[in-house]
């Protein structure tokens, strides 16, 4: 049988995993991307994504792999898959822009016999009222009949050892059900355990569950971590104990925020959606989101406080802050919470610096800020230490007993860390 090919149209951190995966199982890969730059950076074999190192993608090189802005790879194509941002616009209203522009595209160079696959997170709906009417209009072609049309959702968890696209299972729902198999006939090919979805609403609505169920436990503890320090009870105690139920219990911990794409943004497009055809709001999203982003006041709140303790203010004390992207062990800075952290204490007038073995150079609204070269000198001279995020990398037991004052918002480090 001859190779078959994939257009994967988006290579970021979603679409170069999957066009490693389906390049490591027999498929020619096109990763189409708008950002020229990007594209021939890919091409002279290197990566810019966390979970895959420039050796990976010369292996997808020499597999006959390319990236390219060339959208006439498309009609090449035996399958399309759309992998594009799905941000917020200005007031929090979904921007679908790149969804729309990558249909355009797709639409334009598509041919009969195609399966086109949107895997962008994004609200119900999307693949049949606005992916459907561009591809249709833009080929000529019907959807379900002349080519298949499917929702796929991304499910993969950046940085982490034990789940990658291979292990962990996948929905797919289609137009019909013709186009739902025709899904599954491509990630049954790289994936351990496709599965076939009612339909298309299902699929969004499914990505869009796992998130909010995330956000809403998230904020949960972060309101419980408030109230309970208030009472004088451990949180990470109550946490600890209650994890030890083997059923119905889920631990999530307390942090300074949310951060990334998927917990912070992700399911305000179903709350946008829930109101905007249904005029009342989702009720569990609007208050996690408030309870989640009050977290970096609450830090700060908290950094002022053990300052006070030791008769310091808050206003010419140096802050060192360790780990600043928005998970451990990634280099993503999308969203992170490190971000408010740094904002409100330097309105309050603290003088800020920051460690992360991930990131050099650090994007602030007051401007680009410097690694400190020698964690050890930094911890020694800061008057405050917060951990935001406790990469492996640190030992946060050491940097703790040589610290002045640490907080620490993720529970790890031992005293005389005080923790969130
Ligand atoms: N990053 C994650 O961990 C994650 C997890 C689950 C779901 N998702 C979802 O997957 C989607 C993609 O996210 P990402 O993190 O990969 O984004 P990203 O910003 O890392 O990459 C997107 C890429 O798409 C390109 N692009 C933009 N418009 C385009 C167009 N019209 N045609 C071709 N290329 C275009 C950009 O240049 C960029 O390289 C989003 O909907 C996101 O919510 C992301």
């Amino acid at each position: 049988m001859s190779q078959q090919t994939v257009t994967i149209v988006g290579q970021g951190y979603v679409g170069l995993p999957l066009a490693q995966a389906a390049s490591r199982n027999g498929w020619k890969v096109y990763g189409l991307d708008v950002t020229e730059s990007l594209v021939d950076s890919l091409n002279d074999g290197h990566s810019h994504v966390d979970d895959l190192d420039d050796s990976e993608i010369q292996e997808m090189l020499t597999s006959g792999y390319s990236a390219t802005t060339d959208p006439s790879v498309i009609a090449d194509s035996e399958v399309v898959v759309i992998c594009v941002p799905t941000p917020l616009a200005d007031g929090g209203s979904p921007d679908l822009g790149a969804v729309k522009g990558a249909s355009r595209t797709i639409g334009d160079n598509l041919v009969a016999g195609t399966t086109v696959i949107l895997e962008s997170t994004t609200y119900p709906g999307t693949t049949d009222d606005l992916v459907r009417p561009i591809l249709e209009l833009n080929s000529g072609l019907v959807a379900g009949e002349d080519f298949q049309l499917a929702y796929s959702p991304e499910r993969v968890d950046p940085g982490s050892k034990k789940f990658g696209i291979k292990n962990t299972p996948k929905l797919m729902g289609g137009i019909n059900d013709a186009s739902t198999q025709a899904a599954v006939a491509f990630y049954r090919t790289f994936v351990d355990e496709p599965i076939a979805m009612k339909g298309m609403r299902e699929a969004e609505t499914a990505k869009l569950l796992e998130n909010t169920f995330r956000h809403v436990n998230i904020a949960l503890v972060n309101e419980m971590t408030k109230f309970c320090k208030e009472l004088n009870i451990d949180i990470w105690e109550v946490i600890r104990g209650a994890s030890t139920k083997p059923f119905g219990f889920m631990k999530f911990t307390p942090g300074p925020g949310v951060g990334g794409h998927c917990i912070p943004i992700d399911p305000n497009y179903l709350s946008y959606e829930v109101r905007n055809q249904l005029g009342y709001p989702f009720r569990f999203v609007e208050l996690a989101q408030e309870i989640n982003n009050s977290m970096p006041k609450y830090v700060v709140d908290r950094v002022s406080e053990m300052l006070n303790e030791h008769r310091k203010p808050l206003n010419g004390s140096s802050v060192l802050l360790l780990g600043v992207t928005y998970k451990a062990d990634i280099a993503d800075q999308r969203e992170s919470p490190a971000i408010p952290v740094a904002d409100l204490l330097q309105e309050k007038g603290a003088h800020i610096r920051f460690h992360d073995p991930l990131v050099d150079s650090w994007k602030l609204a007051s401007g680009d800020l410097v690694r400190e070269d020698d964690l050890d000198k930094a911890v020694e001279e800061a008057d405050a230490i917060v951990v935001l995020q406790a990469h492996d990398a640190y030992d946060l037991d050491r940097i703790a007993s040589t610290a002045r004052l640490m907080l620490d918002t993720r529970g790890v480090a031992a005293a005389p860390a005080v923790r969130l």
